[in-house]
């Protein structure tokens, strides 16, 4: 009997191994293959993807911040206002020309970089958007230097939700992090988040798990801080890796225990619900982290942003003075695009609405039109051979190690993302 189980056992534990194993490879491998970018001609745009009966996601990009974190590979540069407010003209500009181009929008989300790092300027920038494109929906990041009562007060009416990036509420974490200096330690960070709770209807912590040196008891003791703050949402990122953190990682051991972190923390996560796979709220909401999940296309404004229009992954110029440069003349900053095979836009949609939780294959058919039992027949029954996922009523659910397998999934396609970033940046 006891082989019996000790064989069920090892039977699981290579069928895990392969799948994870499979999963990180179909995703670089696909990457690989289908993101091939090719800078654009003068008098090409990406306006022509846009579907003026359609609503998207806006994603607004403000790449300044005041510290540049050592694991952090989104685009950004170090902050002076002279280069920001001059930014921020130009945002406008470019959020201007969608509204000229009838382009509709329900939801924004603002990443960094940290754009509540030049209040005023986005704060105008807010108004813009809520006047042109009357939406409420709007979704801002943050990093702790800029949190402090008055602030964001006056952000009520203007930002629904706000994300501020903790990573870790361990003090030598932090420091490893090179964040200890710059935003305070942990009981101050508590502290300032303690006093901003409630203020606006979302606030949200990121917090980072699977760092080197990050211990099981100091994951859990994370998690219990957040909670203890009474934020409406935590959101939980893997330590992403790429060649742009590489310096970062390479004097430091992996953690090996990513797969026993996410569990821990659905299990200390369990009372609340799931936006996506490493977003949870207390309440059930509609606006998180990963707007790849929940809004199949979306439309990137400002340097070095990413629009995904039409099975087309169009990128932003990343110099400052270029893409200023690329606004005023032709009205669209657009330098590089990247044209996916329609097999790939499938797998992309299934990657990402999988990873929001759920597949309703009927609506999905629809939306795409194909029949997605037929054109992934092997790998539908591949990876419900391998428990990654159950079919229940025609709508496709990720397992407890499927939801495992799509998070490691996202972060590869994020890390695929950073190869896109480092070919551009200088
Ligand atoms: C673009 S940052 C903006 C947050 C804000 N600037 C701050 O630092 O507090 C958004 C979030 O991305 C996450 N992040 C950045 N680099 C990461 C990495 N290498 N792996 C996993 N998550 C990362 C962090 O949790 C961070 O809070
Ligand atoms: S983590 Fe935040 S503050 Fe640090 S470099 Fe990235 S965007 Fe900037």
């Amino acid at each position: 009997m006891k082989s019996v189980i000790k064989e069920k056992v090892m039977v699981n534990n290579l069928k895990e191994i392969f799948s994870i194993f499979t999963a990180k490879a179909v995703v670089r491998n696909t990457f690989a293959s289908c993101v091939n970018i090719t800078p654009t001609s003068n008098n090409e745009t990406k306006y022509l993807s846009i579907n003026t009966t359609k609503k998207y996601l806006l994603y607004i990009h403000v790449p300044f911040c005041d510290n540049l974190c050592p694991f952090c590979t989104f685009h950004k540069y170090k902050h002076n206002f002279e280069d920001s407010n001059r930014y921020f003209k130009t945002l406008r500009e470019e959020i201007k020309i969608l509204k000229r181009k009838d382009v509709k929008i329900d939801s924004v989300y603002i990443g960094g970089g940290t754009p509540l790092i030049n209040e005023k300027e986005l704060r105008i920038t807010i108004k813009l958007v809520k006047k042109l494109f009357n939406v409420d929906d709007i979704s801002c990041e943050t990093d702790p230097n800029h949190i402090d009562v008055d602030k964001v007060y006056r952000l009520k009416g203007l930002v629904k939700r706000l994300s501020i990036g903790v990573q870790s509420f361990n003090d030598e974490i932090l420091q490893q992090l090179s964040r200890y200096k710059r935003f305070g330690s942990s009981n101050e960070i508590k502290q300032k988040i303690s006093k901003i709770v409630g203020i606006l209807p979302i606030t949200n912590i990121d917090l980072i798990f699977n760092i080197p040196n990050q211990t099981e008891q100091i994951l859990r003791d994370d998690i219990k801080s957040a909670k203890q703050l009474g934020v409406e949402q935590i959101t939980t990122y893997p330590l992403m890796s790429s060649d742009l953190n590489a310096s970062f990682l390479k004097s430091k051991q992996i953690n090996r225990n990513e797969q026993k972190f996410y569990n821990i923390i659905k299990e200390q996560l369990e009372d609340y619900s799931k936006n996506n796979m490493w977003s949870f709220s207390k309440k059930v909401v509609d606006l998180s982290d990963e707007y790849v999940s929940t809004h199949e296309e979306y439309i990137g404004v400002g340097s070095g942003a990413f629009s995904y229009l039409d099975g087309k992954l169009f990128i932003n110029a990343f110099d400052l003075k270029e893409y200023e440069n690329r606004i005023i003349t032709k009205e669209d900053a657009l330098m590089a695009k990247s044209e996916f095979e329609n097999i790939n836009k499938i797998e992309y949609a299934v990657l990402s609405s999988l990873f929001g939780g759920k597949l309703d294959i009927e609506k999905f058919n629809k939306l795409y039109d194909v029949n997605l039992e037929k054109l992934l027949r092997k790998e539908l029954y591949l990876v419900k051979k391998l428990d990654v996922i159950r079919i229940e009523e025609g709508v496709i659910y990720p397992t407890k190690f499927g939801e495992y397998l799509l998070v490691i999934m996202m972060a590869s396609f994020y890390s695929g993302m950073d190869k896109v970033r480092a070919m551009f940046r200088k």
